[in-house]
């Protein structure tokens, strides 16, 4: 199978002034709905950065949708970061601002190994924000970032920009 921009655009639904006036939402419900999907987009990162990563880092709560599939397709340990105040134990902890609202992702200290090339997974990347503390999570922790992937990419917030540092995977590109 090739690219799967096209079949994933047409499964996403706009819905405009959620989840507040002005903003308007992707929602990528269909695209999980759509049998074998999921598998065909956890299939098409792991062959596109295949022997890129050690473990892969998902984040709450929608990233973990991606992280999971990609995690059990590979065999590769899956990391979670959560959002603040619901992990036990020592974490790392990094604050950002949201395209509506602000927000802390945390990640265990034993979650993360020095040296690990770790890959970083989300639902949607918007303005980058969340990525990018995720990105931030790796790097604290000894660990390197080896890219960070998205279903989709919002593009018209500068998320793809504000990444820039990192290899950067956007499975579909949407306006
Ligand atoms: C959404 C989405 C991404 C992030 C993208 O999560 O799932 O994680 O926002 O936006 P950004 O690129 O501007 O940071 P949200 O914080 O709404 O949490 P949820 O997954 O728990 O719904
Ligand atoms: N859709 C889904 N998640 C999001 C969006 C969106 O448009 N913006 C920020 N997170």
């Amino acid at each position: 199978a090739g690219t799967p921009q096209s079949d994933m655009a047409a499964l996403l639904t706009e819905i405009p002034d959620h989840p507040s006036s002005g903003v308007v939402f992707r929602d990528l419900a269909g695209l999980y709905a759509e049998p074998g999907m999921l598998a065909r987009l956890a299939s098409h990162v792991a062959e596109r950065l295949d022997g890129q990563f050690d473990r892969i880092l998902a984040v709450e709560s929608r990233g973990f949708v991606l992280g999971a599939a990609l995690a059990a397709l590979t065999g590769r340990p899956l990391s979670l970061a959560r959002k603040a105040g619901k992990l036990p134990g020592p974490v790392y902890e990094a604050d950002y601002a949201l395209e509506y609202g602000r927000d802390r992702l945390e990640v265990q200290k034993s979650a993360l190994c020095p040296g690990d090339r770790v890959l970083c997974v989300d639902d949607v990347l918007a303005t980058g924000g969340t990525l990018h503390a995720a990105a931030r999570l790796v790097t604290v922790s000894g660990a390197r970032v080896a890219g960070l992937v998205a279903l989709v990419a919002l593009r018209g917030l500068g998320g793809q920009q504000r990444l820039s540092g990192h290899s950067v995977l956007a499975l579909c590109e949407v306006p």
